[in-house]
């Protein structure tokens, strides 16, 4: 393992995670922005004021090349993600993108016996659910937790949207699971234990070959992948920093103890007031924190002061924690992964063409996978072009044919003539949802 216990990154996740060994990872929680569309800002004289963050994504969220490195690593991954444009709008594609490259480094650094709990909310997490699925596995699909809470705001219409989507996935099946249970509700012993035995403790009786048998309650019981026993955090629960989208410590301890042991390490990506990092130090569990707001750092030090066993004095969070700001380096023996699959990725211009033309054929205008298109000089070597990029675009088999040694106003001539493509606009079927749009505003 090459972070130490206790460290906050105040970065960008994706270059750390890139920097962290692989298989070292006992469970992740991760609970990023959720595409809300909203700007998120702490109240002013509250003890996280000053953090604020974005739930907005754009263009600029992602680089061009990511296209080519998801549909390289997973070609059905790509697909999916496409498909988010299609049916939602190119905010989630590009949302699910960033989600995408760094979802490949947690599952990279989890241990072979490691967990995942991915926190959401309606907007995506069926969209989400699919990016896991393609890279998980579904096998390794384990639970959707509805975390069911109550707190003001009513909407006139329909019903009140008053839960959260927490994703349950594994690395493999050898997962850790540490048994978790929950105290039996009264509700459940009174419908399946109904009777009692001559000491007066409650039971179920059943008569087998003439034989009374008493079975009692256990101890607890696993609980069911819907929570309501857990409240959100309303505006004078002491826990409460200010820091927007605060979740619950009793959230997180549940998480913790039913999916790792003490002395594990604990990996939240998107710590923000660190409230997973505070549960794991209290649950004598190795914690690691990452946030791109520099207003985590205080705040982290602050919850963790208010937890300390300050008699027995072994640490202190304004000394002890390790605040770090670049990127760590790999010290596993990454000389024995294959060149195209060291991190971060050995990219080429293949990888950001691709991006730019959105995995599509600059001739044909279909999807096609990163493995079956080619790279084409737009003026061809042998008529002067370059290899520069700005030269370079990427072609399926059949089209790249046709192009050959042509020039590009020749190739798509021939297109027009074969009816491939009638002009420079896409089909109306693979045009995105915006673009048809436009088109129709302007025509009509
Ligand atoms: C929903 S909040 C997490 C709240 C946290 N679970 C808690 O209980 O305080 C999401 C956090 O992700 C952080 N964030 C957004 N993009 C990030 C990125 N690229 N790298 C690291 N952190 C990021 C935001 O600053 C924000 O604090
Ligand atoms: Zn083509």
């Amino acid at each position: 393992m090459n972070i130490k216990n206790r460290t906050l990154f105040i970065a960008d996740n994706l270059d750390i995670l890139r920097g962290i060994n692989s298989d070292c990872i006992d469970l992740i929680y991760l609970d990023p922005p959720f595409n809300s569309k909203k700007k998120y800002k702490a109240p002013i004289g509250s003890p996280a004021e000053g953090a604020e963050f974005k739930d907005i994504w754009t263009d600029e969220d992602i680089k061009a090349e990511w296209h080519g490195e998801i549909a390289e690593e997973n070609q059905e991954l790509y697909q999916v993600i496409q498909a988010s444009e299609v049916i939602y709008n190119k905010s989630m594609k590009i949302y699910l993108m960033a989600m995408a490259v760094r979802l490949f480094e947690i599952k990279r650094i989890l241990k072979s016996t490691g967990s995942i709990y991915l926190h959401c909310d309606a907007t995506a997490s069926h969209y989400l659910k699919g990016v896991l699925d393609a890279i998980f596995g579904i096998d390794n699909f384990r639970n959707e937790i509805v975390w069911g809470y109550s707190n003001s705001g009513r909407p006139k219409r329909f019903f009140a949207k008053k839960h959260d989507i927490i994703l349950l996935y594994t690395k493999t099946d050898k997962a850790f699971w540490g048994n978790y249970r929950i105290p039996i509700s009264e509700e459940y012993l009174a419908s399946h234990y109904r009777q009692v035995d001559d000491k007066g403790r409650r039971c179920r009786i059943r008569v087998d070959a003439g034989k009374r048998r008493y079975y009692y309650p256990e101890e607890g019981m696993t609980p069911n992948d819907w929570w309501k026993d857990i409240p959100s955090l309303n505006s004078v629960a002491k826990e409460r920093t200010g820091w927007p989208t605060q979740k619950p410590l009793a959230l997180l301890e549940r998480i913790i103890k039913a999916s790792s042991n003490e002395g594990d390490i604990i990996l939240d990506p998107f710590c923000g007031c660190a409230t997973a990092c505070v549960a794991a130090e209290q649950l004598n569990r190795q914690w690691i924190g990452m946030d791109i707001s520099p207003s985590a750092e205080d705040i982290t030090k602050l919850r963790l002061e208010e937890i300390v066993d300050k008699e027995s004095n072994l640490f202190s969070p304004f000394t002890d924690v390790i605040i770090q700001t670049q990127p760590p380096v790999r010290t596993d023996r990454i000389e024995q992964v294959p060149p195209h699959k060291q991190l971060p990725k050995a990219h080429t211009y293949k990888h950001e063409i691709y991006g730019k033309q959105e995995g599509k054929c600059v001739g044909c205008n279909y999807s096609i996978p990163f493995r079956n298109i080619t790279i084409d000089h737009i003026v061809p070597i042998s008529k002067g072009g370059t290899d520069q990029k700005e030269n370079l675009q990427l072609l399926c088999n059949a089209c790249n044919s046709t192009k050959g040694a042509r020039s590009q106003s020749e190739f798509i001539a021939i297109l027009k003539e074969q009816g491939v493509r009638t002009d420079a606009t896409p089909r109306p079927e693979h045009r995105t949802q915006t673009e048809q749009r436009k088109l129709f505003q302007n025509e009509y």
